[in-house]
Parts: structure tokens; sequence; C-alpha cells
């Protein structure tokens, strides 16, 4: 198969490829580094970041110092999800933090000038920009942001915690962004992914998978990881 790859930075973004990027939310937080080089010791490049402000989401995880130790003790890209009110007061604090990919969120913005704001914040810092879209909003609000995006984030869960059920409704969203989206635009999916549902996502044209439960649940990260493409 013939692989284009682009250049991201420290990020390599290979045509024909699936990123795997799986979520700390449910690895053992006493243990971080661990968590994080057994995931890398299994092949993956990128670990998810889930920041949750007890707002936007009803939960609370993690936040800058959290990256900034990371970032002293890993060279995977740092997906960091922000699951929070008002983005624009701490894109400057994750970016020096070490982030690698910003992504906020549509819902958490008020229009679509906001979401401009945002982006253009992110990308002012020499950082990747992802936007996500929660279940019940429709990717049809996305599309005038699409060119100017590394990523987008399809939830296929309500965000806000781990070990949700897959929503198939949320994955059928995949086709429609794909057909409006550049060739090297990352299309990720986030929630309730297993060796069963990841195959659905990549069918659908998802071409990055974040699994939280599926992998940090298992007895054997490397068997579940490489299950899921
Ligand atoms: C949910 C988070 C997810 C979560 C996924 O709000 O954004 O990244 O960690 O967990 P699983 O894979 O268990 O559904
Ligand atoms: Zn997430």
């Amino acid at each position: 198969m013939f692989l284009k790859q682009y250049k991201y930075d420290k990020i390599y973004f290979v045509m024909g490829k699936i990123i795997i990027s799986p979520s700390i939310l449910s690895a053992d937080f006493a243990n971080l580094e661990q968590e994080i080089n057994a995931v890398k010791s299994a092949g993956v490049e990128w670990i998810h970041v889930d920041v949750m402000d007890g707002h936007f989401v009803p939960n609370i995880s993690i936040g800058v110092p959290v990256v900034k130790s990371l970032r002293k003790v890993t060279d995977l890209v740092l997906d960091t999800h922000l699951m929070i009110e008002n983005p624009e007061r701490y894109i400057e604090p994750f970016a020096k933090a070490g982030a690698d990919i910003l992504t906020f969120h549509y819902e958490a913005c008020r229009d679509s000038k906001h979401v401009w704001e945002v982006i253009n914040l992110i990308k002012s810092f020499n950082v990747k920009v992802g936007l996500s879209i929660k279940p019940k909003t429709s990717p049809e609000n996305i599309f005038e942001f699409l060119d100017c995006l590394d990523l987008v984030l399809v939830m296929t869960v309500e965000p806000g915690f781990g070990g949700q059920i897959f929503m198939h409704d949320c994955a059928m969203k995949i086709p429609s962004i794909k057909e409006k989206a550049k060739n090297n635009l990352i299309i990720q999916v986030d929630g309730g992914i297993n060796n069963l549902t990841a195959k659905i996502c990549i069918s659908l044209g998802a071409n990055s998978l974040v699994a939280g439960s599926y992998i940090y649940g298992s007895e054997d990260y490397k068997k579940a990881i490489e299950s899921l493409y």
C-alpha cells in the first residue's frame, strides 16, 4: 500500500495508519509514568489526556500540572482533550505545559466567532488543534472549521466518564466529516471503543481511536491495542 506521510513536527500521520491513543483516565494514577511506558512498549505513539473541569462535564480529572509532569517523562504525543468551559483561558498554560494537541469542545463556545478565536489561539502557540463534538451535536456545525483543524474528535459517549457504552448513531457522523475534510485531517473517535466498535469506526473512516477502559482494564495492554485495528 502506498503510504503518504505528513510531517507534523513530532506528530507523524501516515495515511492508512490508525493512530491509537490510550486514555490515561483509566490508568493507575499513582503510577502514570509506568502506565504510559507500558503502552509505549506496546507500540503506541500517542496518549490521550482527558481534562475535566466539573462544569462542562460533571467530573473533575487532571489539569495543567499533570500535563507538565507527563511532558518530563515521555516523548509520546500528548493528545489533550479539554472538556472544559472557557477553553481560551487555559490554552496558554496547557501549551506551555507541553501539550502537542489541544482539542476543545464546540459546545464550550458561545458562537462561531468564539470557536475561531480558540482555534487561532491554539495555533499561535504552534500546537496542533482539535475540535470535538458531543453526541447531540450535528457534524454540519463544524464544517466551516474543518480546513483549519488538525483533528476532529467525534464523541461516541457523553463526555465525562470512562467505561460507557458506545453510541452507534454518533459514529455515523464520521462519513460526512470525512467527505468534507481535507485528506490529512485526523478523525478521532472517543468513548466505548473496544475490538468490535473500533472496527465499525475504522470502516466508517476514522483514523484515530481513543480507548481507555478497554486497554487499561485489560490484562495484556499490547494484545488489547493490537486487537483494535
Ligand atoms: C470520556 C473521555 C474518554 C474516556 C474514554 O469523557 O473523553 O477519553 O477516557 O473511556 P472509555 O474508552 O473507557 O470509553
Ligand atoms: Zn477523551
